[in-house]
């Protein structure tokens, strides 16, 4: 490789090497020099609209702006000069201009808050310490660097109402400096292009054409525009009033299997907001508006339980954690393996899973253990897990001549995929859709087939047809749509032949987070750990009884003990209900008794991606109340059944445990690769549910964490849901 040949510049007297092809302001920056600058978007070319980022140079006229200025061998560049500090100010207090400014200038501010309750306030819109931006503005930051203390221009107040109808943020445009950052990142980071600049002169605001609102011109609430503003205007609703957080934890989002990384903001042991990483490989930031705004709202929800619950005859009792699993111990003891029904959620970590699935067969002694893909799946499980743990890299979609998508919408989930499916298009890959509904990607789509699901079998047919050809990238995205649909089978096995036969390439967007976990752990009848995959040497195959795996719903079992899931509807009638989560079940079964569990913001682990990458989930505040982890629980339940048994004390302890027992499972650079799983009667013939008993209830299966659909506990997502069944 031949090496970048350096560039040799001068910034403030100081001689630097720095790369060919950059900005003035990108090489200042990398080597640590400070130039204040405000319309500038990192990932984005530069803009160059709010002039604070002039510079001198040696040779050219004026005062360029460095944003957009290239370096060039030998330039001499002065960032610090009296006329450039001058000129900056000059500039920011037109900016100010038109902006409330008492938070800046006031000079009863350092006070002000020790006043709070006396004096009358005006209202966040005058810009003073009360606007929810204070102490975490960039403006607020910049008007310090450049040392501005007062301004000689009147302040014109705009008094645009502050918009307020929307799920999930507000909009104050009196705020808004126009810096056009939240129209960029719509449009060409997040594809979407819901927001441009509206009317003009001092009237100029920013928003959807045509007055809609936000939620009618197609904004998937992704939060970007949010995330990007250096000022107040665009606020989080959830967070708008917390300030400042105390610190960030970059964790995985577990709420789908994508597995985008989120940086949590946490104040006062909560968790208040999620943003993304625009640095992160796998999902560039483009996280969706479950993983942006719906997490406070979910973990710190009124209704979590805040201790161990038994059932009495006249309601629910608060016990102790040592009542809790000596109560748990004592229904328990002796029964058979066949009396008692585990059920575990795919949204748990691989440390729960992995002690579920120990507990399950070293404690009870059964090989039982059910979820909620053999629940919905039924008869079609076996394709689609033939699908799920041979699926390709999100980033084949980079180099993709043709795009499929089947049953796939990406406005309020799987957005990283959807954005590099609008992408692909964009840059002239033939991008075709089929699905019931109108989907987001049909506008870039050349061709588009609205029918209903049981004819799209026929339609994937013909159009492949037309769309592959020799030493093509062609990708097929296989959506949640036909996942939950009764002529799936068709589906699954055209999409299968399109992989064996004709090398395209898949995607599966499904709800089930950590299913490829719950394989590679074990926890699933009839798989035991690192059975499935091929770092485990049992061959290219693992075969199960499909009548293991599919359980006899209707068969009264002496004790159900559900790890993780709400949808208490979907298992066997029972004597004696143990329930572990967080929220009360969806269903009508009540439990009998109740143990508390930590969200995934409150305790770390690990969780393993549709690509089969193994994802750090890292624990941002302390446990609510006394919940407790998934995998203490149940490893205090098992030493109580069993002496000796096994008792974790700390996540670490478990991973020591899977580490051991599954070859390679931390370590594999590229991800899982899993081996085939076959299956004897049932599961790999027919259609249609073989579960007839198996059902949910409460709401969409493709938003929910534990089996709680998103849209009960967080109220902007009931919005867009109601806004889905209103089209
Ligand atoms: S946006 Fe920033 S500068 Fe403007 S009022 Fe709010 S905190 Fe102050
Ligand atoms: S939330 Fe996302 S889609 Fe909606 S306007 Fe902002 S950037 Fe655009
Ligand atoms: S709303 Fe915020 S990001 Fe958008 S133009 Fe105004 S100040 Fe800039
Ligand atoms: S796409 Fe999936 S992983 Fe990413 S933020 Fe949304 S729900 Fe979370
Ligand atoms: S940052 Fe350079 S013009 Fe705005």
């Amino acid at each position: 490789m031949t090496k970048e040949k350096r560039l040799s510049i001068t910034i403030d007297n100081k001689k630097m090497e720095v790369r060919p092809n950059i900005t003035i302001l990108q090489a200042a920056r990398e080597n640590g020099v400070y130039i204040p600058s405000l319309c500038i978007l990192e990932h984005l070319p530069s803009y160059g609209a709010c002039r604070l980022c002039v510079v001198e140079v040696d040779g050219l006229r004026g005062f360029p702006t460095s944003c957009t200025t290239p370096v060039e061998d030998g330039m001499v560049i002065r960032t610090d000069t009296a006329e450039v500090r001058s000129l900056r100010q000059e500039v920011l207090k037109l900016l100010l201009s038109e902006h409330p400014a008492s938070c800046l200038f006031c000079t009863e501010q350092s006070e002000c808050k020790d006043y709070q309750g006396t004096i009358r306030k005006v209202g966040v819109t005058t810009g003073c310490r009360y606007c929810p931006n204070d102490t975490r503005c960039e403006l607020q930051l910049i008007t310090e660097k450049v040392g501005l203390t007062e301004t000689s221009y009147p302040v014109y107040y705009r008094g645009f109402p502050v918009e307020k109808e929307d799920p999930f943020y507000d909009r104050d445009y009196n705020l808004c400096i126009l810096c056009g950052r939240c129209v960029r990142v719509c449009n060409d980071v997040r594809l979407n292009g819901t927001l441009s600049f509206k009317q003009r002169g001092k009237q100029t605001t920013i928003g959807p054409a045509f007055d809609r609102t936000h939620l009618e011109a197609g904004c998937e609430f992704c939060g970007a525009c949010v995330t990007v503003c250096p000022t107040g205007a665009l606020s989080a609703k959830v967070s708008k009033w917390y300030g400042k957080p105390d610190t960030q934890v970059g964790t995985t989002c577990v709420y789908c299997p994508v597995g985008c990384r989120l940086i949590l903001q946490v104040k006062n042991d909560e968790t208040i907001d999620a943003l993304p990483d625009y640095d992160s490989p796998l999902d560039r930031g483009l996280i969706c508006v479950k993983g942006r705004f719906a997490i406070p709202e979910y973990v710190h929800s009124a209704k979590r339980y805040i201790s161990p619950q038994r059932a009495t005859p006249i309601g629910y009792e608060d016990i102790s954690w040592d009542q809790a699993i000596d109560e748990a111990k004592e229904r328990l003891s002796g029964i058979k393996p066949e009396d008692c029904f585990i059920m575990v959620s795919p949204q748990l970590s691989n440390e729960d899973l992995f002690t579920a699935q120990r507990f399950a067969r070293e404690v009870m002694k059964g090989e039982e253990i059910f979820s909620s893909p053999i629940a919905d799946l039924g008869a079609d499980l076996a394709p689609f897990l033939d699908l799920v743990m041979h699926a390709s890299p999100y980033d084949v979609i980079d180099t993709a001549q043709g795009v499929l998508t089947i049953g796939f919408d990406s406005t309020y989930g799987f957005t990283p995929i959807g954005i590099q499916v609008k992408a692909a298009a964009r840059r002239g890959a033939n991008l075709a859709t089929v699905g019931s509904f109108e989907s987001n990607l049909d506008m870039l789509a050349e061709t588009v087939h609205q029918a209903e699901p049981s004819r799209w079998a026929g339609m994937v047919d013909s159009l492949v047809k037309a769309m592959s050809s020799n030493g093509a990238v062609n990708v097929v995205v296989v959506g949640p749509d036909i996942v939950f649909d009764p002529a799936r089978r068709a589906v699954f096995n055209k999409v299968i032949e399109l992989r064996d036969a004709h090398k395209w390439k898949v995607i599966v967007a499904h709800p089930y987070t950590n299913l490829l976990g719950m394989l590679a752990t074990g926890a699933f009848t009839g798989i035991k750990p690192g059975e499935a995959l091929k770092s485990g040497g049992k061959g290219s195959a693992v075969t199960i009884k499909g009548a293991a795996v599919y359980p006899d719903l209707k068969k009264k079992r002496k004790v159900v003990y559900v790890i993780g899931e709400a949808q208490t509807d979907m298992i066997p009638p029972c004597d004696y209900l143990i329930y572990q989560n967080g929220l009360p079940p969806v269903g009508d079964r009540k439990p009998d008794l109740i143990l508390p569990v930590c969200m995934f913001t409150e305790t770390s682990g690990t969780t393993v991606n549709a690509e089969g990458k193994v994802l750090a989930v890292q624990k941002a505040c302390g446990p609510f109340m006394k919940s407790k982890p998934d995998w203490w629980i149940i490893s205090r339940i098992a030493e109580k059944l069993r002496k000796g048994a096994f008792k974790y004390n700390s996540v670490q302890a478990v991973q020591g445990d899977i580490k051991k027992q599954i070859k390679g499972f931390f370590s594999m650079k590229k991800g899982l690769e899993f081996v085939k799983v076959n299956m004897k009667e049932g599961g790999d013939g027919g259609s249609g549910p073989v579960l007839p008993h198996a059902k949910r209830s409460g709401g969409s299966r493709e938003e929910a964490y534990r089996g709680v659909p998103l849209a009960s506990v967080v109220s902007g997502m009931k919005a867009i849901e109601e806004r889905r069944h209103h089209e």
